[in-house]
């Protein structure tokens, strides 16, 4: 293996890079994804090794605009063309048949496609200079928390990337939305929440006139119910109103990192990780809370779970996934 890809500003250099065959992690407004040429299967090869990621999980083709879409998708319910026209470029993918151009290694060989235009300008400047599909997972190892800097993306895979190959980290600063996009299946008559996002149910519900279903069965993915998005520290999930027994309950030899809203005082020793005022800041703040959990290799961290309106529904997924679906008491 070479040395480790750098951490670049170049977009110029990015596209040249893809161009090549080579990986970019790009900075998304939900979190940075590790992207590969979408046309090439040797490349989306690359990312699955570097990530560690099963061979069968599919991945989200990243466009540049609104037009590509039927390059990619086979045909498009009208209520999820009006949520692309709605949120796009913005954090929703649409999970829709694909064209039969669509490479077995980006669908895990489902007859289905995870499709999204992001917003962030540098990675949208990538895409239009492209002018293909780009196929990224989010730029961490398999199973564990995404990256939303830059500096995380080079923790999570610098020893996966190699600058010899012409691998490259663009940074574009902290990613604003802080967790993965909202993904929408979208292959018949009804849409299915299969992961919550910052584009929230009650939004997928205006615009569509549609009841959403959450049923947690429409994922018909290998591996996307399972634990997930997990630090090393042991996450415990609890409801504001118990936080404090639950503090009171903890073994008194362990370190403990907290995640709680701004003003929340608790009188237990622990390190205040994070204190988000609302819920987009908790969205936001989330993944790098964690991260710096594991990085003062803290034994535990207790974070409060937020109401399931909004956004705040994204960020009680994601800690029930790292909480292995368990709420403290
Ligand atoms: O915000 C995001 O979506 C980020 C940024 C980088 O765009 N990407 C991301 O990708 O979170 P990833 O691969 O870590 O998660 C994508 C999820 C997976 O759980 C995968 O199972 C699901 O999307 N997915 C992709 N294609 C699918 C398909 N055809 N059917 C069902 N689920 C699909
Ligand atoms: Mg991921």
């Amino acid at each position: 293996m070479g040395v480790s890809a750098p951490i670049s500003g170049d977009i110029g250099a990015a596209v040249a890079a893809l161009r090549a065959g080579a990986l970019v992690a790009l900075p998304t407004e939900t979190v940075y994804g590790l992207a590969a040429d979408a046309s090439s299967a040797d490349s989306v090869a690359r990312v699955f090794a570097a990530k560690g990621r099963p061979a069968t999980h599919p991945v989200i083709v990243h466009l540049p605009n609104l037009r590509s879409l039927d390059d990619w998708a086979d045909h498009v319910p009208s209520w999820a063309r009006s949520l692309a026209e709605t949120f796009w470029p913005g954090p929703l993918t649409l999970v829709v048949p694909k064209a039969s151009t669509v490479l077995d290694a980006v669908t895990g060989g489902q007859e289905t496609v995870g499709l999204r235009v992001p917003s962030h300008q540098v990675t949208l400047q990538v895409l239009e200079r492209f002018g293909g599909g780009l196929a990224a997972p989010s730029a961490n190892r398999y199973g564990r928390v995404s990256p939303t800097t830059a500096q995380h993306v080079v923790a999570e895979l610098g020893d996966a990337l190699d600058a010899d190959r012409g691998d490259l980290v663009l940074d574009g600063g902290p990613c604003p939305v802080g967790v993965e996009s909202t993904i929408v299946g979208a292959w018949d008559d009804t849409p299915r929440l299969l992961r919550p996002g910052a584009v929230t149910a009650e939004q997928l519900a205006e615009i569509t006139g549609l009841a959403v279903s959450a049923d947690p069965t429409d994922v018909r993915v290998p591996g996307s119910t399972q634990s997930h998005y997990a630090p090393t520290s042991q996450v415990m999930a609890v409801e504001a109103d118990t936080l404090d027994d639950v503090l009171a309950s903890l073994d008194v030899g362990a370190t403990v990192g907290l995640i709680a809203p701004a003003g929340r005082k608790v009188i237990s020793s622990v390190v205040r990780l994070a204190s988000p005022t609302d819920d987009d800041e908790y969205a936001r703040q989330l993944y790098s809370a964690l991260r710096q959990g594991d990085s003062l290799s803290l034994d535990i961290v207790v974070a409060v779970l937020p109401q399931e309106t909004g956004v705040g529904r994204a960020v009680r997924d994601r800690l029930l996934r790292a909480a292995d679906h368990q709420v403290t008491r």
